[in-house]
């Protein structure tokens, strides 16, 4: 039997070369998910689903992204492709799976190919990554760049801070976009920028820039699901909240404990005789 499908058969994922593709052209249109119900819904309107180790702040309480484990993100990764059929799902690879080696990040990212199914990994750094982008690129594993506020660094960045204020801070920016576009990347997250800055990145850089808190100018936007759901307390300025999930679901859980202490819930057709 071939491992090949047949030539003719659909493929309903878009692909990494269809995003690479979008440079200049269609928004690429981004999410966070990490759940397999929300997966589901986000799958048919978005072009990316990234399971992004912001995660471990919005699902698990921490204070930074630091303590996100090679394994919760696998678990996340993997519901999350199960969830979909047609978004690209790209996996971020958490603090110190990576940053030693292009060997000890090619073996993480491999891990989380073959214990996901996602079709590639983000990791943050500009220049500083740029052997690990090639090594990851050159054997068969497609790699999201993430430049500018970088989480995973908010410890040497002073907190989350929004880059590229000073003008003399931008030659850096430009010249990480610049190297993990050399080193293969094909598309690279631009987070907490200035808008001037970040025009000028996204105009200069030959692959997808992919803005949060980045302005308009990028190809294309991401934010993390429960911020725009409005799930959270409190969000950054760049969000926008596309629904009041928060306010949603304190109300019906009021509902419910309301019915259960009156004894209305619950009712007669909702029990088996
Ligand atoms: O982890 C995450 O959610 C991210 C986005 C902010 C791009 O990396």
């Amino acid at each position: 039997m071939s491992a090949q499908p047949p030539e003719s058969a659909p493929i309903r994922r878009l692909t990494v070369p269809q995003i690479a593709a979008r440079k200049g052209a269609e928004p690429i249109v981004a999410l966070t998910a990490s759940h397999v119900q929300f997966a589901r819904i986000l799958d048919a309107h978005c072009d990316v689903l990234l399971v992004g180790d912001s995660l471990g702040m919005v699902s698990h309480g921490f204070e930074t992204t630091l303590p996100v484990s090679l394994e919760l993100m696998i678990a996340h990764g993997a519901a999350v492709v199960r969830g979909t059929a047609r978004a690209l799902v790209v996996v971020d690879m958490p603090f110190g799976s990576y940053e030693e080696s292009p060997q000890v990040a090619f073996r993480s990212a491999a891990r989380i190919m073959a214990e996901t199914g996602c079709q590639a990994v983000k990791l943050e750094g500009g220049a500083r990554m740029a052997e690990t982008i090639g090594f990851l690129t050159a054997r068969g594993i497609p790699v999201m760049a993430h430049i500018g506020l970088t989480p995973q660094s908010s410890n040497t960045l002073g907190g989350f801070k929004t880059q590229g204020r000073d003008e003399d801070s931008w030659p850096l920016h430009h010249a990480d976009a610049a190297a993990v576009a050399e080193a293969g990347a094909f598309s690279v997250v631009l987070e907490g920028m200035v808008e001037p800055l970040a025009a000028q990145v996204s105009a200069a850089c030959p692959i997808p820039t992919i803005g949060i808190g980045a302005s308009a100018a990028c190809d294309g936007q991401i934010l993390v699901m429960e911020d725009m759901l409005g799930l959270g307390d409190w969000a950054p300025k760049f969000v926008r909240k596309f629904a009041d999930l928060r306010g949603e679901v304190d109300r019906a859980a009021g509902a419910y404990a309301a019915e259960v202490r009156a004894r209305s819930f619950p009712a007669e057709d909702e029990t088996y005789r």
